[in-house]
């Protein structure tokens, strides 16, 4: 079968710019297509943390100083050109430092349409300089999620689009995009201002996520319970209604994970690998390791918790802040923390550091090193979350051996299996409903288990053995651009 051409745009690409999964994904998808011999093209801004000496971009000769006029202002941009350490793809970064000087992939700003509606079109443009028409322009989160929009109306004349489809993919409904109407004019899309929901105009907002589910020809999101989830009241934030009318056209994809960066047995960052056969003793070196990195008291028989995460809401830890306390209290166990975000959830922690100072460490910041660590460490991990589309961490945490407690929601419902003591069968431990009681009694059960030795070999080593490698999971995709190429 013929190859086929995709444009992948996306806010954040590791190991440039990460602050979530979304980076994970925009860098393993995009790789996994290459080598299934597709001709991907990603796009993100240069954000002026990047270093592109470091990296060795080159810049694109005729796209160098592109006059882009969006409603009152034209923005002047360049493009280089540059691969991660190790890969083939091609990242196309738009270079525009009146929109992107600041180190922050996420600004909050007033010109933050602005600054996602250059890179959309931006990455447009750029196609048709470079005589490029995507199949497929696969857009992510409601920073690109204009695409289709664009395509239907200032880019309708050029035949280089007349066969692109597009596709939308929701990594998190909870972030909408939404603007005062007024910055239409900004987006150069006055002329099409009948084309926004009109609701929402009415309102004096413009949302750029719903504009996308209105528009792409495709909605994915990056699970089938999550898919399932965000057409209902509980989960939809708003949009349930909207994604309904189309669900037809609504799809779960579950992530894959890219095990040349996340496998116990190739990772660089952590100081002992080991794989399935040696999990017991390749564990305990990495503990050791960093629990007196940590300054904690070392005891080989206290498990030790670990979680890595944005500390928001969505991530569900209200729910530990009684049964993790108690449990320490009581039991011989360790924590460590790592993550920043809401002010409630770090003071918790920073509090549980402080109560418990020799079996807990709260690490308040960003460190890829330490969230390696972390997955090689732990015996235990947790992600007790509210909702979450798909959640990386624990499909990470079972190739490392760590035993996932999830609650049964979005990509933690479809990747991590209760497990059954009396049938050996499951790798994690998963409650289902959202309330301190369901976390207390996960958090048990795992307690528990960890003390009956060939059960937790068992349940550990279950979790080691599932594959969740794009190769499996980018097939999905792959078939779906089929369809929509024809
Ligand atoms: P989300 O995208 O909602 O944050 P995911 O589980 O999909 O959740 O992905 C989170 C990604 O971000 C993982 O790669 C995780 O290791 C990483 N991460 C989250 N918080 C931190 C942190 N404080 N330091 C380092 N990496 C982090
Ligand atoms: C979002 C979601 C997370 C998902 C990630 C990558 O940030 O919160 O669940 O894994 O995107 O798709």
């Amino acid at each position: 079968m013929d190859p086929l051409k995709i444009c992948f745009l996306a806010s954040e690409v590791a190991p440039f710019a990460k602050t979530g999964g979304l980076a994970d994904v925009a860098q393993a998808l995009p790789a996994h297509l290459l080598s299934q011999g597709h001709d991907v093209r990603v796009f993100m801004p240069l954000y002026g943390k990047i270093d592109s000496e470091a990296y060795e971009f080159t810049p694109v000769d005729f796209l160098h100083d592109v006059h882009l006029r969006m409603g009152d202002h034209t923005f002047v941009f360049s493009v280089f050109v540059g691969r991660a350490p190790g890969s083939d793809v091609d990242v196309y970064f738009i270079h525009c430092p009146q929109l992107y000087h600041g180190d922050h992939v996420y600004t909050g700003e007033w010109d933050e349409h602005l600054r996602f509606a250059l890179l959309t079109r931006g990455a447009i443009e750029c196609c048709q300089r470079m005589g490029w028409g995507p199949d497929i322009f696969h857009c992510n989160d409601w920073h690109t999620a204009l695409v289709p929009i664009y395509l239907k109306t200032l880019y309708s004349w050029d035949q280089l689009f007349a066969r692109t489809k597009t596709v939308l993919t929701i990594h998190n409904i909870a972030y909408q995009g939404v603007f005062p109407e007024e910055v239409i004019t900004n987006l150069g899309l006055d002329e099409y201002r009948h084309l926004f929901f009109q609701a929402d105009l009415e309102k004096g907002a413009i949302s750029f996520m719903k504009t996308g589910i209105l528009y792409a020809d495709v909605i994915t999101t990056v699970s089938k319970t999550y898919a399932r989830e965000i057409q209902t009241d509980a989960y939809g934030m708003g949009l349930e209604g909207l994604l309904r009318q189309r669900a037809g056209t609504v799809i779960g994809i579950v992530n894959g994970v890219d095990y040349s960066q996340w496998s116990p047995q190739e990772d660089t960052l952590i100081p002992y690998n080991y794989g399935v056969d040696d999990v017991a003793e390749g564990k305990a070196k990495n503990k050791h390791h960093l629990i007196e990195a940590t300054g904690l008291i070392y005891d080989e028989d206290a498990p030790l918790i670990g979680i890595v995460s944005r500390l928001t809401s969505q991530k569900g830890f209200d729910l530990t802040f009684e049964a993790l306390p108690e449990a320490l209290r009581y039991l011989n166990l360790r924590a460590i923390i790592l993550g920043t975000g809401e002010s409630g959830i770090e003071d918790h922690f920073h509090w549980l550091q402080r109560t418990f100072p020799q079996k807990v460490c709260f690490h308040r910041g960003y460190n890829n090193e330490l969230a390696h660590l972390i997955e090689a460490a732990a015996d235990i991990f947790l992600m007790p979350s509210r909702f979450e589309p798909c959640g990386l961490n624990q499909m990470y945490s079972l190739k490392y051996g760590t035993v996932p407690i999830v609650r049964k929601t979005g990509g933690l419902a479809d990747t991590v299996e209760p497990f059954n003591a009396a049938t050996g069968q499951g790798t994690g431990c998963v409650f289902e409903h959202y309330d301190r009681t369901g976390f207390a009694w996960a958090l048990k059960t795992a307690l528990t288990t960890y003390q009956d030795g060939p059960n937790w070999e068992r349940l550990r080593q279950n979790g080691m053995e599932v594959d969740y490698s794009w190769d499996k999971q980018g097939a999905e995709y792959e078939t779906l651009y089929r369809q929509l190429a024809g």
